[in-house]
């Protein structure tokens, strides 16, 4: 049997000092979208997804609540797979930085770099922040006035004696291969933000004496390795990266990952100290790091202790996960912020997926089983062939076509449209297409009047191919919608009588039974109202609040 192409992404590793909220669900459910889009174009998948367990601010916070780390992030670990299993995330990898396979081989790494010279042990003294685990130069210092350029708090002094990654000596052919591969960053505008950052990079501390909730560094006790080679190493780690035996089976498949989805907060050690380390160990570098924007909630930075977090698990029980995936998905463009506000959540509900894709199945089911309780029986030609061939010469033109010839014609255009758009990690422009047909399929029921064909006897030939195109139609969308939404993908198929999945299906014309039986089923989108809406959460959150 031939081989399927591999597709290997991963979101970040998340830290467990809180529970995941809206903004960690983007970049996970983004992935999630990836992946099973890759899966229907017939590749051979890997998703990992995890999280990043060691450090001092865990270590802090598990204190605060009177635990262990490990009990601490015990908890989390399973909230957070409970989320994405909510949000119907289907991950194949969980990774945390405290299995036993991931600090084995990060030790191995960090004995290696050093045995290399790519790690040595130095002095440190110079600024730190604590809260963010992060060292700051003193140019940094001087433009932010002593303060943490991330979280804006105090900065202290500290000497320490560490290990440092000689970062500087692979900057060189980093640069030479950032420039050489121009889809290495995506997208475009971050790739200059890095190649400017590249300037000022110096040698990275990869190891810290004043805590203990990390991967011990084997030749020198008393270090644990600090953050950044850890967390970057479960990449491959969680593979079955092995310095010391054959590496394992999934990291000669699917590595080097295709996609690492990071937030434009973390593109630098994605772009930079990761593909670094790779060199070092001399291993190939992923294809792509995407960075995308940050959901914000009314402008502003989601933060607990703002107050203004917005807790995904209330939405999903709520207004359903499709609904949420649909948000996230369609809200923000490229590269770029995007925000969450109730109103613009609830519009969203009302107008795409009431109005235009729920009311277009639903008037479509209830139609069919009304004209034709027992099958859409195929007394006449269903398949028209004449009106294929015209509609599949016509694209890219602005040929004047009859109604089905031009509904087919959108269903060709828009297959291409979604894979250059999902094929350059443009989730939102993707379903913006989608949604385009999932217009023109509306639109043909208002040209084609079946409810006055119905009233015709003689029309009856004609009412069954409108409404086999009307199912055909809609079975190329429940395909394409089938990544982002798969509930409701799902429920489609079920009514319209469909078990196909593959996106080559899509492209497709006749692949419903030609003695179609569809059925009705309850209301995929129930229509909110905005007011009563609003003052039920107004009382709900005074309510929470209070309570
Ligand atoms: N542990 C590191 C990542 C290590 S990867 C080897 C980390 N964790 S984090 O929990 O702070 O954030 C991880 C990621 O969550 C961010 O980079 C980003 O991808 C995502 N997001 C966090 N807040 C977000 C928003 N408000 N909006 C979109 N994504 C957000 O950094």
């Amino acid at each position: 049997m031939e081989k399927n192409k591999t597709f290997y992404i991963t979101t970040p590793i998340f830290y467990p000092n809180d529970n995941m909220h809206i903004g960690h669900c983007y970049t996970t459910v983004a992935s999630d979208v990836m992946t099973r889009y890759k899966k229907a174009r017939g590749f051979d998948t890997l998703f990992l997804t995890g999280t990043d367990e060691h450090g001092q601010k865990i270590e802090k916070t598990a204190k605060e609540h009177g635990k262990a780390p490990l009990d601490y992030v015990n908890k989390i670990v399973e909230d957070t797979k409970s989320l994405w299993q909510s949000l119907d995330v289907q991950y194949d990898i969980f990774s945390r930085t405290t299995d036993k396979d991931h600090i084995k081989a990060v030790q191995q790494i960090f004995k290696k770099l050093h045995e290399k010279g790519d790690i040595y042990k130095d002095k440190y003294d110079g600024l730190y922040c604590t809260p963010c685990e992060s060292f700051i130069t003193e140019t940094k210092a001087k433009e932010t006035k002593n303060t943490c350029p991330d979280c804006g708090r105090a900065i202290e002094n500290i000497k320490e004696d560490v290990y440092f990654f000689n970062l500087p000596k692979y900057l060189e052919h980093l640069k030479n291969h950032i420039e050489q591969n121009p889809h290495f960053i995506s997208p475009e505008s971050r790739k200059n933000e890095m190649l400017n950052l590249l300037k000022e990079t110096g040698p990275l501390c990869v190891s810290r004496t004043t805590f203990t909730w990390g991967v011990p560094v084997e030749f020198d006790h008393g270090h644990v390795v600090y953050v950044w080679i850890d967390a970057l190493s479960n990449y491959i780690t969680k593979l079955g990266f092995n310095l010391e035996a054959e590496q394992g089976e999934r990291y000669k498949n699917y590595w080097p990952a295709n996609v690492h989805m990071v937030g434009k907060d973390i593109v630098r050690f994605h772009t930079i100290i990761w593909p670094a380390i790779l060199m070092a160990l001399g291993e190939p570098l992923p294809e792509k790091i995407f960075g995308h924007g940050f959901l914000k909630i009314k402008g502003e930075k989601i933060s607990k202790s703002k107050g203004n977090s917005v807790e995904p698990n209330f939405l999903i029980d709520r207004y359903g996960k499709d609904s949420v995936r649909y948000f996230l998905m369609r809200e923000m463009n490229l590269g770029q912020d995007a925000d969450f506000t109730t109103p613009a959540f609830l519009n969203r509900i009302n107008h795409d997926l009431a109005n235009d894709l729920g009311n277009l199945v639903s008037r479509s089911l209830s139609m069919a089983v009304q004209y034709f309780p027992t099958s859409i029986a195929s007394e006449g030609q269903l398949l028209n062939i004449e009106d294929i061939e015209k509609a599949m010469n016509a694209i890219g033109t602005n040929e004047d076509l009859n109604p089905t010839q031009a509904v087919k014609k959108t269903i060709a255009e828009t297959i291409t449209e979604v894979e250059k758009a999902m094929d350059n990690l443009m989730f939102s422009t993707a379903l913006e297409t989608i949604w385009t047909l999932i217009r023109r399929t509306n639109k043909y029921i208002d040209e084609t009047t079946p409810w006055i064909l119905a009233k015709d006897e003689t029309k009856k030939e004609e009412l069954s191919c409108v409404l086999y195109t009307l199912f055909e139609a809609l079975r190329s969308i429940s395909i394409l919608i089938a990544p982002f939404l798969p509930n409701t993908a799902e429920y489609i198929k079920t009514h319209i009588n469909s078990n196909k999945n593959n996106w080559d299906e899509a492209k497709e014309f006749g692949l419903l039974p030609k003695d179609l039986k569809v059925t009705k089923g309850d209301i995929l989108f129930p229509r909110i109202d905005l007011k009563k809406e609003e003052t039920e959460l107004e009382k709900l959150f005074g309510e929470s609040k209070n309570g």
